[in-house]
């Protein structure tokens, strides 16, 4: 077994330390830098979807949630929703809507069962996976593959980054252009490295030394980086076990500010400098009167480092990418803290890679 992990004591780190591969693999041979444009063959037939729903579980549901909205910011009506609840209170479909699967197994008994519900309704349904001729790639009208790798470790982390450059690739597809994708190809071309800069000197780890053994984790950001809150909770709570909570930073107000103390770190995802950025500055100013420590996972666009009590840095990139490398940020912290507490990281205690019942 140790000779599959390479070296690394846990397939987890194997598999976050395999993420410049991965996204690469993702997005090799789909874009055209010169011209701007950015095609994926798998569905260049399919006409501008009315409204796109998606549908998934755990990590994927997260990478859902940044799906719609950057497909929102498109002007394309379009929602995230969790797979157990879609299957059985079907939210209305218009002739038009694409309903899209986010499944890294393609394996996911709930996903499935969302996917067969929009089916029998007469839409057409994508799966956006990782493994070829799973069931949803098979059942579904269409699939898109995230070429990530094979992933042991049951926390999701290399998929989870594919997912979302998938939903960048599946989006620019869709949409009817024309626009000018160099920025953003130039970015995702660069994610790569970026990944790597962050893996060769994030202090994630330093802080493991500084604030593990806290009460609780909180972890807050706006807009596409509500996904990433969402995500490093989860992923903190699945292998460490410590209790961790994300929220949209504007909801914190509305309760969870209630758990706050000097004893629970909140993680602030601030990337960008526009009017999330400068209101979740307000979120950190408030979790800090009620003596929270405050991680900033920032790009230096805005001035969250200065202002937080500790910063973990990201390399400056386009709007859509700084997501992802947050992300990575995040992964490093929960891996550290897990295994600084000893536990059991690539199989948590009743957890499974690939959950087929519903
Ligand atoms: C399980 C795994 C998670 C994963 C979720 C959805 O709960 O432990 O890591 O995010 O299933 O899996 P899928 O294969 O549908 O992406």
């Amino acid at each position: 077994e140790a000779t599959g992990k390479s070296g690394y004591d846990h397939y987890m780190l194997k598999e976050i330390h395999e993420q410049p591969t991965a996204l690469r693999q993702c997005f090799s041979g789909r874009s055209d830098a010169l011209a701007g444009t950015v095609t994926l063959e798998e569905i260049d037939e399919i006409p501008q979807p009315n409204a796109v729903q998606f549908v998934a579980c755990g990590t994927s549901y997260h990478a859902a949630l940044y799906g719609a909205a950057i497909l929102r910011e498109m002007g394309i009506p379009a929602e995230a929703y969790l797979a157990s609840e879609y299957a059985l209170s079907p939210p209305p479909l218009t002739l038009g809507t694409l309903v899209v699967g986010i499944t890294q197994s393609g394996e996911t008994a709930d996903t499935l069962a969302a996917l067969r519900d929009a089916k029998s309704r007469g839409v057409n349904t994508l799966a956006l996976t990782n493994t070829v001729n799973s069931t949803a790639a098979r059942e579904c009208d269409h699939a898109v593959y995230i070429r990530a790798g094979p992933e042991i470790g049951v926390a999701a982390t290399k998929t989870f980054s594919s997912q979302l450059v998938g939903c960048n690739l599946l989006a620019e597809e869709l949409v009817d252009g024309p626009r000018d994708l160099r920025p953003l190809i130039e970015s995702l071309r660069n994610l790569p490295d970026d990944v790597q800069s962050i893996l060769d000197s994030s202090a994630a780890e330093e802080l493991v030394e500084e604030y593990g053994g806290s009460d609780a984790y909180f972890f807050i950001g706006r807009g596409t980086n509500v996904a990433v809150a969402l995500e490093g909770a989860l992923k903190c709570k699945e292998i460490s076990y410590e209790h961790a909570e994300g929220f949209p930073a504007g909801e914190l107000k509305h309760g969870p500010l209630a758990l706050v103390t000097p004893d629970t770190p909140v993680f602030a995802v601030v990337t960008g400098d526009d009017e999330r950025a400068r209101k979740t500055l307000g979120n950190i100013k408030e979790v800090q009167a009620r003596g929270a420590p405050v991680i900033a996972v920032t790009d230096g666009k805005s001035n969250a480092a200065e202002i937080a009590d500790e910063t973990l840095m990201i390399p400056e990139t386009e709007e859509r990418a700084a997501p992802v490398l947050a992300n990575v940020q995040l992964q490093l912290f929960s891996y550290h803290l897990a295994d600084a507490l000893g536990r059991p990281i690539d199989k948590p205690r009743n957890l499974a890679k690939s959950v087929t019942v519903e």
